[in-house]
């Protein structure tokens, strides 16, 4: 018998060299206590958290909690069904509507997850003999959403007009064409250039869907992400999102303007076959996006972190994602995994969370230390932060 693990022996040796040395398992951290969007107990320690997607702090928020606690008394805990069955209940109807405020749009679409969001809306929209053109550096659900559709896929260079275009104009006449682009890519923190992105898309006849899910709540003056942000939202055909950043709880959605939009309700495979989320979830859902349309002060205190932490973190001599701050992600690049995973048990040790990420999730074959900063951190944590990358940094000889 063909064992179906042996593929894995690479990965399962790898780890084991890495535990060997003593190392705490920086894949398997628990939470012992959470006290609030950036504070935990780890290890029975005190921790920071600088390592989440809670951007805009809602998951402590009182009204957030509120909403939640009088749904689960109202619906109780589950829908156990699928939106098309007994699974919609007035909650996804009003969590639908907040999205259409929040953005402006026409049409929102709920999902279990911003992963199921991908998967469903880009399988759906481009089948078989579709193109969807995507950047090289895509989230691995926008990559499982084109293999599910089985649309032929065609990469593009991270963040590249140009190569955009090219492979646009060969694309054989005729076609199908969808190309996909993230607002903000969670890996380096970078943006990308969707004005130009989107112009060279419309001139080419394709539609464009744009993932916000690091944007959305923070970047743009209504927080409604990069596309907002450059001016361009409304030649975007569709925005993903999810609810399991910014938003503070979990679930995913698309929101557009496209006037046969609903029809997707029908056919799309990831929202038919599977149960709706709870009623507590999209309570606090609904009640977090209305509260982020007029989150504009912890946007601005959210931007200041980001420049201080990103001016803070060169200026100790470590080497980042980005040249400037550019979202709430900053990126610290170790030169290898074993020392990114000493550096980052060292800073566990000072009492931070940052995340570990390494290949294949990282591109370049990068490990880093994911920074993601929260509008409730406060200028004081961004200063303790600064002061334990740097004992750790030392500690570890990452920084001289
Ligand atoms: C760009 C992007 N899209 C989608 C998702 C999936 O979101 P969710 O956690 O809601 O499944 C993520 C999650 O990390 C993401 O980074």
């Amino acid at each position: 018998m063909t064992d179906l693990f042996s593929k894995f022996d690479p990965l399962i040796e790898q780890r084991e060299s890495l535990l060997s040395t003593g190392l705490t398992d920086p894949f398997n951290l628990v939470m012992e206590r959470v006290e609030s969007p950036t504070v935990a107990i780890c290890n029975g320690r005190r921790t920071i958290l600088l390592g989440t997607y809670n951007y805009m702090g809602m998951t402590f928020d009182p009204d957030v909690i509120a909403a939640g606690k009088q749904a689960l008394d109202e619906y109780g805990s589950g829908t156990t069904g699928s939106r098309v069955l007994n699974g919609t209940y007035a909650g996804h109807k009003a969590c639908e509507e907040a999205l259409k405020t929040f953005y402006a749009m026409d049409h929102a679409m709920v999902f279990a997850t911003g992963y199921q969001a991908n998967l469903g809306i880009i399988s759906t929209i481009a089948g078989k003999d579709d193109y969807i053109v995507l950047d090289i550096d895509s989230h691995a659900s926008i990559y499982d959403g084109c293999a599910l559709g089985n649309a032929n896929i065609v990469p593009f260079r991270h963040n590249d007009v140009d190569a955009l275009e090219k492979r646009l104009k060969r694309i054989p006449e005729g076609a199908g064409k969808l190309v996909v682009l993230e607002g903000v890519y969670s890996m380096l923190g970078d943006i990308a250039p969707l004005k130009e992105m989107v112009a060279v898309c419309k001139a080419a006849g394709a539609m464009v869907l744009v993932d916000e899910a690091h944007s959305m709540g923070f970047i743009g003056e209504n927080g409604r992400g990069v596309a907002e942000a450059q001016g361009c939202i409304d030649d975007v055909d569709f925005i993903i999102g999810t609810f399991s950043k910014s938003v503070g709880t979990v679930g995913g959605f698309c929101v557009s303007n496209h006037p046969k939009f609903e029809i997707l309700r029908l056919v799309c495979r990831p929202y038919v076959f599977t149960a709706s989320l709870p009623p507590s979830v999209v309570a606090t859902a609904a009640t977090s996006i209305g509260k982020l349309m007029h989150g504009a002060d912890k946007r601005a205190h959210l931007w200041q972190n980001s420049q201080k932490l990103h001016a803070g973190l060169k200026a100790l001599g470590f080497t980042l994602g980005t040249d400037t701050p550019q979202s709430a992600i900053i990126a610290v690049i170790m030169p290898d995994l074993e020392k990114g995973a000493m550096m980052w048990e060292a800073l566990l040790h000072e009492g931070l969370y940052v995340n570990l990420a390494r290949p294949p999730a990282t591109p370049a074959n990068m490990t880093l230390l994911r920074c993601s900063l929260c509008a409730e951190h406060s200028a004081e944590q961004v200063d303790q932060i600064l002061g334990m990358f740097e004992a750790a940094g030392r500690a570890t000889g990452c920084i001289g």
